[in-house]
């Protein structure tokens, strides 16, 4: 018997201020599109922005359903928009805030499973790394600098 031991490494942002110029700027249109996500049941939104390689930037949001299966996070939002209309661009960065409308969010909000999963196909299409912020609606952020770190142990098409 042996053990696999994953370790990942996170950068934690103490507060949006702390950003990078241009990560500023992103998450601002993440706040931007958060605002605008459909999410009358949870009252949970969510936004993300996601920066293409050819300077582009993709937003989206949560889109709800009242049969709740069927509605769709903020990043697979993004991230399919991307994928159906700049399928050969590479994605650079995804930059996640999300906001409670019952209490004020200051925990950074990570990508779901699903989202993680779908994030990573992308990453392995286009065998670079995409980086994530994700924050909640104030406080803290918290950087990855691959959506790898965030799914370890990936179920991706060399399975297949
Ligand atoms: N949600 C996202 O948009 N992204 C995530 O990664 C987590 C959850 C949405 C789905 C649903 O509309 C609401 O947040 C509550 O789960």
């Amino acid at each position: 018997m042996e053990e696999i031991e994953i370790k990942t490494v996170l950068q934690v942002y103490d507060s949006f201020l702390e950003l990078p110029k241009d990560v500023q700027g992103l998450m601002k249109q993440a706040v931007f599109v958060r605002d605008k996500a459909y999410a009358p049941y949870s009252k949970f939104l969510v936004g993300a922005a996601i920066l293409l390689e050819n300077g582009e930037v993709v937003l989206g949001n949560n889109q709800e359903n009242a049969c709740y299966p069927s509605g769709l996070c903020a990043e697979r939002t993004a991230v399919y928009y991307a994928g159906a209309n700049f399928p050969d661009v590479a994605i650079v960065s995804i930059v996640i805030s999300a906001k409670s409308l019952q209490e004020v969010l200051t925990t950074p909000t990570p990508p779901c499973g699903s989202c993680r999963q779908a994030i990573a196909e992308y990453e392995s299409k286009q065998n670079s790394p995409i980086t994530i912020y994700f924050m909640g609606e104030k406080g803290k952020v918290v950087k990855s600098s691959s959506l790898a770190n965030l799914l370890p142990f990936v179920f991706d098409n060399s399975y297949l």
